[in-house]
């Protein structure tokens, strides 16, 4: 299973507030870091996702995510624009965008949205690491960031507002009507949301992929051993002595408990 370290949550975290610091500007910007400052704890162990095959389904997955996001924003607003595509909104536009594009998954101002999922066939079968927690009341993710963002009196320009609104693009049946537009003057004027979308699922992607990654070296790794189990056990060869500490260190290893 894929895991972060403490160590490294912790890098996570302090990156994501390095961040605001330097991009978040005004009078707003102490009124985001109060939000982070109550919240904490929330901010830092959250997971980007419920179920293991989506992504970043892990402790301080949800800051990994939204660094990675706001990484990939700025370069995707590079390549936009060395192909030519006028930027109309503000660096700061776009990493405020980015940082609070998913706050409504760190849940609202007193539960988590997401709690681990104590159902031992739903986490085994469905790969349901967590689930949605049922103190929460229903608001759609995005809905809750803008919730929380309104709560901590902290101002978002229409652009932000878009940005956020849209990450989701497509995936997101409600972004449709924003999306499709049947009049020229209802197209959508910045190409912030786009630029947020495309660095939103490539960052998701590359988590999936990630982990997927993982659980195939977790896989081999667990075949090695019963192939090693299974030499040591079927070897006439060794000694009888040696036969019982050797087979029982592996199955303690490889299921979590003592064999006898
Ligand atoms: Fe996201």
């Amino acid at each position: 299973m894929r895991e972060l370290k403490a160590e490294q949550i912790q890098k996570n975290y302090d990156t994501l507030i390095n961040t605001i610091q330097l991009y978040i500007t005004g009078d707003r910007k102490d009124k985001v870091l109060k939000m982070y400052n109550d919240m904490e704890d929330r901010f830092m162990m959250a997971p980007a996702s419920a179920k293991e095959h989506y992504h970043n389904a892990m402790l301080g997955g949800y800051v990994d995510h939204i660094n990675r996001v706001v990484d990939l924003s700025l370069k995707v607003k590079e390549l936009w624009e060395q192909n030519g595509s006028k930027v109309d909104f503000t660096e700061e536009e776009l990493v405020f965008s980015a940082i609070h594009h998913d706050l409504g998954k760190v849940g609202d101002l007193e539960n988590d949205y997401y709690v681990p999922q104590d159902n031992e066939w739903r986490r085994k079968n469905m790969g349901e690491i967590f689930t949605h927690n049922p103190k929460c009341e229903y608001m759609s993710v995005t809905d809750r960031a803008f919730f929380l963002l309104q709560h901590y009196n902290i101002k978002i320009s229409k652009k932000e507002f878009i940005g956020i609104r849209l990450t989701d693009g497509m995936y997101e049946e409600a972004n449709k009507s924003y999306l499709i537009a049947y009049k020229s003057e209802f197209q959508l004027r910045s190409t912030i949301q786009y630029i947020l979308h495309q660095a939103d699922m490539m960052a998701a992607q590359i988590e999936g992929r990630l982990t997927k990654e993982s659980i195939e070296k977790d896989e081999t790794e667990v075949q090695e051993r019963i192939q090693s189990l299974k030499e040591v056990v079927g070897s006439p060869d060794k000694a009888k002595d040696e036969k019982p500490k050797i087979t029982n260190d592996l199955f303690e290893e490889l299921f979590g408990e003592k064999r006898w």
